[in-house]
């Protein structure tokens, strides 16, 4: 089996990246129709497959009335998503309502605006026990312009800095790279200081975990050559002339399923029409989507 933290086997390393190559050369772009409010066993297929080879997955309800927070929480049942991560801005249910919000604690920060929102995995800033492996977005309503997302699988960045320069994934794996100072609201400590790798193993799946941000405030990154350039490449790699960046601008009842792959969103503009406002559901996860039994190599 690969252990992409395991930089001495290159023969399985060649042979997982063949893999994931061919596959992306077949395409990637599909979107699974949803007929009702549940996904059927066909459509639950679909998905678990996309997230196998891509780690992500488009969707698009038939009829976008039946996207509902508890669409969103039964199709991740049904994929292996259950223990859903509550955070500071989350609603009651643990499930959030992303939205523009201009008073309380959602508007100091930013994905609660109109603004861009740089490059990042989600969870960045957790603590290890709180690690998101996956999430769902599900648009409700669009904005009258902009507001797309940029997506790269992390597998794909992996291989993409691995083939730059495997001193990248080593400078990446150490476990104080990335350091998140506190979180401190009105002068009290809301979280301390997040020190980890960027790169890990899920210890469940030996899957490949990735912790980013492309935000220069607020993020102190080992202070080596060798970092500074893996950031730097990285960072390059982060926009749509890379091919698998995928951009996508989500309508009223589509939605991604990703294992916590790298994205970003465009700024936008809102309807003035309240109710017609671009509005999310996120679901984030400690689990990740399930696999395809007997397929992950
Ligand atoms: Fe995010």
């Amino acid at each position: 089996m690969f252990n992409p933290l395991d930089l001495d086997d290159e023969s399985a390393y060649q042979q997982w990246r063949e893999q994931k190559i061919r596959a992306y050369d077949n395409g990637h772009k599909d979107i699974v129709a949803i007929k009702s409010g549940k996904p059927d066993r066909n459509e639950v297929q679909k998905i678990l497959s996309s997230c196998h080879q891509f780690n992500y997955c488009l969707y698009k309800l038939q009829d976008p009335q039946q996207g509902s927070k508890h669409f969103v929480r039964e199709m991740g049942r049904l994929l292996g998503l259950e223990r859903l991560d509550g955070n500071l801005c989350s609603d009651e249910d643990n499930i959030t309502s992303i939205q523009v919000r201009s008073s309380g604690r959602h508007a100091g920060y930013i994905p609660y605006t109109d603004r861009k929102l740089t490059w990042h995995t989600d969870g960045y800033y957790n603590e290890a026990s709180k690690t998101i492996r996956a999430m769902v977005l599900h648009c409700v309503r669009s904005a009258k312009s902009g507001g797309e997302n940029l997506m790269l699988d992390h597998e794909m960045a992996y291989i993409l800095l691995r083939d730059e320069n495997p001193q990248y994934i080593k400078a990446f794996i150490q476990t104080d790279v990335l350091t998140i100072p506190p979180n401190i609201e009105n002068g009290k400590e809301i979280r301390g200081a997040q020190s980890g790798s960027v790169f890990s193993l899920n210890p469940l799946s030996s899957s490949l975990h990735m912790r980013f941000s492309a935000r220069t405030r607020n993020i102190e990154w080992k202070d080596n050559a060798v970092t500074l350039e893996a950031v730097e490449c990285m960072k390059g790699l982060l926009n749509e002339n890379n091919p698998y960046v995928i951009t996508y601008g989500m309508q009223a009842g589509e939605g991604i399923i990703a294992n916590n792959i790298l994205h970003n969103r465009t700024a936008f503009i809102d309807s003035e029409v309240e109710n017609e406002k671009r509005l999310l559901y996120r679901a984030r996860y400690y689990d990740r989507v399930r696999e395809v039994v007997g397929r992950r190599s």
